[in-house]
């Protein structure tokens, strides 16, 4: 029988050696100390406070120790793990304080705050002109027509008498969606809402009394007077005995519903491959009524002292036109109008920059809401 091993050798159990246990501690330490939020510390406190860190490991072993050796290492152990313990509250508690103090700040709710949180939208002041624009001219027994904003080169331009070579097909900037392929027409986004002409001749019966309001597209850069996405009213009559005098007094009407009553238009000579002949509308300045053309003294911002504001182009429909969409021109004669929607709804509103207009900023559009 072999005696009981009563000899204690310290370095065969180098956990509880004192300098080891110290080492540990120490590192314990450190990491306890180094732990910047509650999770890194959770972490730390399992790897240097929990069941199978070096110290529990440690304390393990003294179960093993002769009797004599067993207090001390006990203490020493004991000691550490108690040091260490106390470190993990008291970081854990600066942590938690420091965690309260944060959220305070970043979770803070103002209770001054309006309770309405889903503030409601405006309709676009774009939108609401171009109603207001065509409710005039349904008030005079227009219909409403719409064409697509994806349109056929053939409706676009070929049937409005651009021919294929036609230098307008360039000047009008255009953007080109899908070339022509196996006889098929291009498409394009449409430059003018003119191709609605053709298309309401094409749908409906005669006569025809239309406006097509919508959307319009050309390669301009966008800045105070020009965007590539702007929006046109178009106009088109087709009946017997047509003249030039309706059209004259369809916008005559138009421009007093919308600016005022008793303000006077006029047609300066143009030219549209669709029209013949063709014209630009101004209307009367209806801020200074003319008043302010030779005096420099008394200077309108509204025409630039021009006393005539541009609203849009018009005139007589090509025959070609007509011809283009089947109606018979022996009997039947037309006219057609092209007004800037943007225009009208910088010099109705006093809207200075037609960025305003496109960037999309709901507090533009809330400045009309109200509007009736
Ligand atoms: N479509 C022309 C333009 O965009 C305007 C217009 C329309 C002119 C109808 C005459 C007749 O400039």
């Amino acid at each position: 029988m072999s005696a009981p091993n009563n000899s204690y050798d310290p370095v065969e159990v180098t956990a509880l050696h004192p300098d080891e246990v110290a080492r540990m501690r120490d590192e314990a330490l450190a990491a306890i100390a180094a732990a910047a939020s509650l999770d890194e510390l959770k972490e730390v406190r399992l790897a240097h406070a929990g069941d199978r860190s070096p110290l529990a490991l440690a304390n393990r072993e003294i179960g093993a120790l002769p009797p004599a050796a067993k207090a001390d290492a006990g203490k020493r152990v004991g000691g550490a793990r108690r040091e260490v313990g106390e470190a993990v509250k008291a970081r854990q508690a600066a942590l938690e304080e420091e965690r309260d103090a944060r959220v305070l700040v970043e979770e803070a709710v103002d209770v001054t705050l309006p309770w309405d949180r889903a503030p409601r939208g405006a309709r676009h002041p774009l939108t609401t002109i171009a109603e207001r624009m065509t409710d005039i001219f349904v008030g005079m027994g227009f219909e409403v027509a719409e064409g697509p904003e994806v349109e056929a080169e053939w409706f676009n331009f070929d049937a409005l008498n651009f021919l294929p070579d036609h230098p307008a097909r360039t000047m009008q900037d255009t953007f080109f969606v899908e070339a022509p392929s196996g006889g098929e027409s291009g498409l394009v986004l449409r430059t003018h809402t003119s191709p609605v002409q053709v298309r309401a001749l094409l749908d409906r019966d005669l006569p025809v009394y239309v406006v097509a309001p919508g959307r319009t597209f050309r390669t301009d850069e966008l800045d105070a007077t020009h965007s590539p996405v702007f929006h046109q009213l178009e106009g088109l009559v087709v009946d017997e005995g047509i003249t030039l005098a309706h059209l004259r007094g369809a916008i005559t009407a138009f421009v007093q519903g919308m600016f005022g009553s008793g303000l006077r238009t006029r047609f300066r000579p143009s030219y549209f491959p669709f029209t013949e002949p063709s014209a630009e509308v101004d209307m009367e300045c209806f801020v200074c009524r003319g008043a302010s053309v030779g005096r420099p003294e008394a200077p309108c911002r509204t025409c630039s002292s021009e006393g005539w504001i541009e609203i849009g182009g018009c005139g007589v429909v090509n025959p070609r036109v007509l011809t283009a969409a089947g109606v018979d021109t022996d009997r039947y004669s037309g006219w057609a109008f092209g007004l800037g929607v943007e225009r009208t709804l910088m010099f109705a509103r006093g809207v200075k920059d037609m960025r305003d207009m496109v960037e999309g900023d709901v507090r533009f559009a809330s400045a009309f809401e109200r509007e009736i």
